[in-house]
């Protein structure tokens, strides 16, 4: 959203106070290559086509509310990642982003390792062949019935999050008979947000240990006496959308330095960590993410610089990006149902989906843009909330923007940068079908997640 100190176009400048939501100096039917993945572009009669394919027939093929995700584009991201990081370091797609047995499979083929946060995201990964040594297990409240699933499995790491999970992961693994690689997830001290980071008050969250009053050492200390573990390194994730890489920076400097700690109080040298995942994308145009060969470089600099100083062997870096892979690959397509002006408003544009395929504006305040992608339209901007067909007010999709002021109901629409935690955060909220992913390719669309139907909803309804 645009906001600039010169008065809104004729059709707002008297309804729009001054500074305020000025309509945008760009032409509305251009599509930001930041926002949208790599394939999207408009046709000659101004539609927009994803991976070669025109909006019009995937919606009838596949309907609408629906997510399209373009499969080269998530493809490139994996390898971007893996070259950036290269053979001495290891990528983890983080599936809370969004997982499905086919994103498993693109992750095998593109080299990449995946990390799980629950023993459905196992699940998963297991059923589509991920080989187990490829699997991080997360959580801060991993059940016993899932640690015995992940260790009976043979997953490469299981990341202890509380002096509990040392104990119960050494006992499941005991009682295995096997010797379960872990590593210990720490609180660093660094709060990070999307343009900032707070070196204060963080330890207050339920995740991981505290560096802070030497209780992440007390639990390397418990963790390389239990048998049942091996204690491979130290873990570390500091927030969510992060644009600013100084988090990272000071995150890699305090996991040397307990690095550093254990190797003076133990005599061992822990070979590896893990700096999280976290990095932020661009949801508007506004929004300026770093490169995967950028931040590969600002890390590796930083880690090797604090280990040649602290005398240590440098580790094995790993990084759990979700968002950055999977976030811009997917748009979320809608039909305009009901436009409702506002006079001296907004204009208020219904789709066909909402809260329930993306949760994330209501519950974030999270910005998104979005485009009429059906045609394009000469005709002037009008200022737009998009809002979701649910029962509350606070259903709405993206919260300010510009679209063509023709809009009408019948078009559609589309919300980029909804690859992650979109359906993966979706709802039945008023029972809503959640909406298909449909991977499109090179001239094919296949459905890999399909829509939901009121017979699975009333599968669940047994009474
Ligand atoms: N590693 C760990 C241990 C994590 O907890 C997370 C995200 C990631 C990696 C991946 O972070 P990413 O690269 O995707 O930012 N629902 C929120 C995001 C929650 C993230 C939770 N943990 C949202 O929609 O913004």
């Amino acid at each position: 959203m645009s906001r600039s100190a010169h008065p809104a176009g004729p059709r707002h400048a008297d309804v729009y106070p001054e500074g305020h939501y000025t309509a945008p100096a760009t032409d509305l039917n251009e599509l930001d290559p930041k926002v949208w993945s790599r394939t999207v572009t408009r046709d000659a009669d101004g539609a927009l086509t994803v991976g070669g394919i025109e909006v019009a027939r995937l919606a009838e093929e596949f309907g609408t509310p629906a997510y399209f995700l373009d499969e080269s584009d998530f493809r490139a991201r994996c390898r971007a990642w893996s070259d950036a990081f290269g053979p001495d370091a290891d990528v983890f797609y983080a599936g809370k982003a969004f997982l499905s047995r086919a994103v498993v499979r693109w992750l095998q083929e593109e080299g990449l390792n995946l990390d799980v946060c629950s023993g459905g995201e196992l699940a998963t990964a297991l059923d589509a062949g991920m080989p187990a040594e490829r699997i991080a297990f997360h959580g801060n409240n991993k059940t016993v019935a899932e640690i015995e699933r992940a260790v009976e499995a043979g997953v490469g790491r299981i990341v202890l999050d509380s002096f509990q999970e040392i104990v119960r992961v050494s006992h499941v693994a005991q009682r295995l008979g096997v010797r379960q690689r872990v590593q210990i997830r720490v609180t660093v001290g660094v709060e990070a947000h999307t343009h900032e980071f707070i070196a204060t008050a963080h330890e207050d969250q339920k995740f991981g240990i505290a560096l802070a009053d030497g209780l992440a050492a007390e639990a390397v200390r418990r963790a390389l006496t239990l048998d049942g573990i091996e204690l491979i390194g130290i873990h570390s994730h500091i927030g969510s959308q992060i644009f600013d890489m100084a988090g990272f920076e000071v995150s890699a400097r305090r996991v040397v330095q307990l690095l550093a700690e254990v190797r003076d109080e133990h005599g061992v040298e822990l070979p590896e960590i893990d700096l999280g995942g976290g990095l932020g994308i661009a949801y508007t145009s506004e929004d300026d993410p770093r490169e995967p060969h950028e931040i590969a470089k600002a890390l590796s600099d930083i880690v090797t610089r604090e280990c040649e100083s602290a005398g240590l062997r440098t580790p094995r870096i790993s990084v759990e990006p979700g968002r950055a892979i999977v976030g811009p690959t997917a748009f979320t397509l809608y039909e305009v149902g009901t436009i409702k002006p506002l006079e001296g408003l907004r204009t208020y544009v219904s789709v066909d989906g909402g809260m329930s395929d993306n949760i994330r504006t209501a519950l974030y305040d999270a910005e998104y843009s979005v485009a009429l992608v059906s045609r394009s339209s000469d005709a002037e901007p009008m200022l737009v909330r998009v809002v979701g067909k649910h029962c509350e007010s606070g259903d709405i999709v993206v919260k300010d923007a510009f679209l063509p002021s023709d809009l009408a109901p019948g078009d559609l629409i589309a919300v980029p940068a909804t690859g992650a935690y979109c359906r993966s955060m979706a709802s039945n909220y008023n029972h809503a079908l959640r909406p298909p992913v449909v991977a499109v390719r090179e001239g094919e669309a296949r459905v890999i997640v399909r829509r939901e139907t009121e017979e699975d909803l009333l599968r669940l309804d047994v009474g």
